[in-house]
């Protein structure tokens, strides 16, 4: 499917601007959100002054490789507002990533940046498919988390009659996706699984759905569970990225009719691949960290915020701004087994290979003496449990596993419903090892 002149004359008209336009649009922004930052965030003026760094010092795009990265870490040392360029009263709205330990991540929107946010998505979920009209069912989370208000402020902004679900109460979300009768979809990948074993548990043919677009993120997924997925329910799924130190869902998005990576909106946001090891900014094409420096935002401009994310930069296909590579996972996520880098989206490919597994899983990680284990917790298809069919199940994955991966694994391959159900992210890492 080609955008039909129709489509296109819908596009902003940025979206298809030619490299130039795009270059002095990112050169003029970029120069002016550094002088807001220097300016107007404690933060940045003190981080410049060490660096002995300053926004005029910004002659070309890539003068930027000179500027000092940002990390996750700076946010929780000015925890809550020590990093925002606007006054308290100036925010219109505070989001927060949960973390893993206590203290939430705090981030701030002027109405400008809500504004901006509003537009991005609405574009977003225009590359999906969404039209204006369009019924949409938003099942990610509500709260500080920014992908319910995110896609929620977006979808109204397209022109979408929005039913605001959040997360959760699974059984409902069927339901109402029955009455409703959405034409698009908007959730976690993991949880879009749960929402189809719900429609198999109320004897419903997903396939009839009125579900045709899927727009799926917030997590690493694979090509192969978009596979699976768009053969459940018989529909399109497209990739949404984003993260709310830069914005939140929006900052990149696949177009439907490509499905080839993500576009990043190259007119709010400025994307560089860094060697995660020497911070050396990698050319287009080369696999790294991705980094952002944010181009709008006002209450907290982000220059090179190192997201942990890898994937490499593509040129521009369906759009003309340059695309992400789907993110194959996090630095954070990445297993290191006795000297092997595995990331969960392997593990995911190889089970979607597999006859009679589901797609839910999880790793464990143990230690027996000086050595590291992981265990992959899986589960059978309901038409295959008996013993024989998971035993086999069991040594296929470890087969696909040890020859592709490269490393030998446990398996464990549970009853149906018995690996736990996210209602959001899913967490597919648990680490059983003794703390060092
Ligand atoms: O997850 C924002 C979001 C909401 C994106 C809804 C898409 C849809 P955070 O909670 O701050 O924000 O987490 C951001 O999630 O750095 C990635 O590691 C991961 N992530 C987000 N989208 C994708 C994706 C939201 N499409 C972190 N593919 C990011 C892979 C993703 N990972």
């Amino acid at each position: 499917m080609h955008p039909t002149s129709r489509q296109t004359r819908e596009l902003d008209p940025i979206e298809t601007a030619s490299r130039d336009e795009i270059a002095a649009l990112q050169f003029h922004r970029m120069k002016r959100s550094l002088k807001h930052a220097y300016e107007n965030s404690p933060f940045y003026r003190k981080r410049f002054i060490e660096a002995d760094i300053h926004p005029e010092d910004l002659k070309t795009l890539a003068d930027l490789a000179k500027f000092p990265f940002t990390v996750k870490q700076d946010l929780r040392d000015s925890y809550p507002f020590g990093m925002f360029a606007v006054p308290q009263s100036k925010l219109a709205r505070i989001h927060g990533s949960s973390g893993t330990t206590g203290k939430p991540t705090v981030v701030g929107y002027t109405t400008g940046d809500i504004d901006n946010w509003a537009n991005l998505v609405a574009r977003s979920i225009r590359a999906a498919g969404g039209r204006p009209g369009d019924m949409l069912h938003n099942a990610y989370g509500y709260g500080l988390f920014t992908g319910g208000l995110g896609a929620h402020a977006g979808a109204e902004r397209l022109g979408c009659t929005v039913v605001p679900m959040s997360g959760g109460m699974t059984e409902r979300q069927v339901t109402l996706i029955n009455d409703f009768k959405p034409r698009i979809i908007m959730v976690t990948p993991s949880y879009m699984l749960s929402i189809l074993d719900e429609f198999h548990r109320q004897g419903l043919d997903p396939r009839e759905s009125s579900l045709e677009v899927g727009i799926f993120g917030a997590e690493p997924w694979t090509n192969a569970m978009r596979e699976e997925i768009e053969q459940a329910f018989n529909m399109q799924a497209v990739d949404i990225y984003g993260l709310s130190e830069i914005m939140g869902p929006g900052v990149a998005q696949e177009c439907v009719e490509t499905k080839d990576g993500l576009h990043v909106w190259e007119d709010h946001f400025y994307p560089e691949i860094i060697n995660p090891e020497t911070g050396e900014v990698l050319p287009d094409g080369e696999m790294g960290e991705l980094v952002f420096t944010t181009l709008t935002k006002e209450a907290l401009p982000m220059v090179r915020y190192r997201t942990r994310d890898l994937t490499r930069i593509l040129p521009g296909t369906a759009r003309t701004h340059r695309r992400i590579e789907k993110i194959t996972g996090r630095s954070d996520d990445m297993i290191i087994l006795r000297g092997v880098n595995v990331f969960p989206t392997q593990i995911e490919e190889q089970i979607l290979k597999c006859a009679g597994l589901a797609p839910h899983f999880q790793i464990e990680l143990t230690r027996a003496g000086r050595m590291d284990n992981m265990t992959v917790h899986v589960e059978c298809t309901p038409d295959q449990s008996s013993d024989d069919a998971r035993a086999k199940a069991a040594k296929d994955l470890v087969h696909h596993i040890k020859s592709v991966v490269g490393v030998s694994t446990k398996v464990n391959v549970l009853e149906p419903n018995g690996v736990a159900r996210s209602e959001g992210k899913a967490k597919r890492v648990v680490d059983n090892r003794p703390k060092e």
